[in-house]
């Protein structure tokens, strides 16, 4: 079984979206372990975008994130990793394909609506920067 991090972001939540990100991982059959309705800090925001810190718009990813909410969520499924970034569609908008949540919903990269991890190194790194392990649950006393 494997986690990954998801986000609605700024743009998502003042949009109202963040029900409809729920259904599309829900009926798809994952579980959610952790949700999180925050406020990023600039250094969470930092600590999540790591990667990009040297790339041209790392201060525009930053200031956009940390600009209102967020949804933070922690999910669970087998290959969920690929499989969610399927449900999310491609970065560049105009590459998402109708279907996804970033097709149906994104008009521009900078604003797409969602985050999803793209590795596990990235989901944990990014679950540990929203969540302790104490705040994520655990299904395993289900039948
Ligand atoms: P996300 O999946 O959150 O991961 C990195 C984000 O960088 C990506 O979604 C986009 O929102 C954003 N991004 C990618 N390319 C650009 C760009 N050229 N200008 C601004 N933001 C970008």
């Amino acid at each position: 079984m494997e986690r990954t991090f998801l986000m609605v972001k700024p743009d998502g939540v003042q949009r109202g979206l963040m029900g409809e990100v729920i259904a599309r991982f829900e009926r798809k059959g994952f579980k959610m372990i952790g949700c999180k309705f925050a406020q990023a800090t600039e250094e969470q925001a930092a600590f999540h975008y790591a990667e990009h810190k040297e790339k041209p718009f790392f201060q525009e990813l930053v200031d956009f994130i940390t600009s209102g909410p967020v949804l933070a969520m922690v999910w669970e499924g087998d290959d969920i990793i690929q499989l969610s970034r399927t449900v999310i569609g491609k970065t560049k908008v105009h590459e998402a394909m109708p279907g996804t949540i970033r097709g149906d919903f994104a008009l521009h990269t900078n604003r797409n609506v969602i985050h999803g991890s793209d590795s596990a190194e990235s989901a944990e790194r990014e679950i540990s920067n929203f969540f302790s392990e104490a705040e994520l649950a655990n299904y395993k006393k289900l039948i």
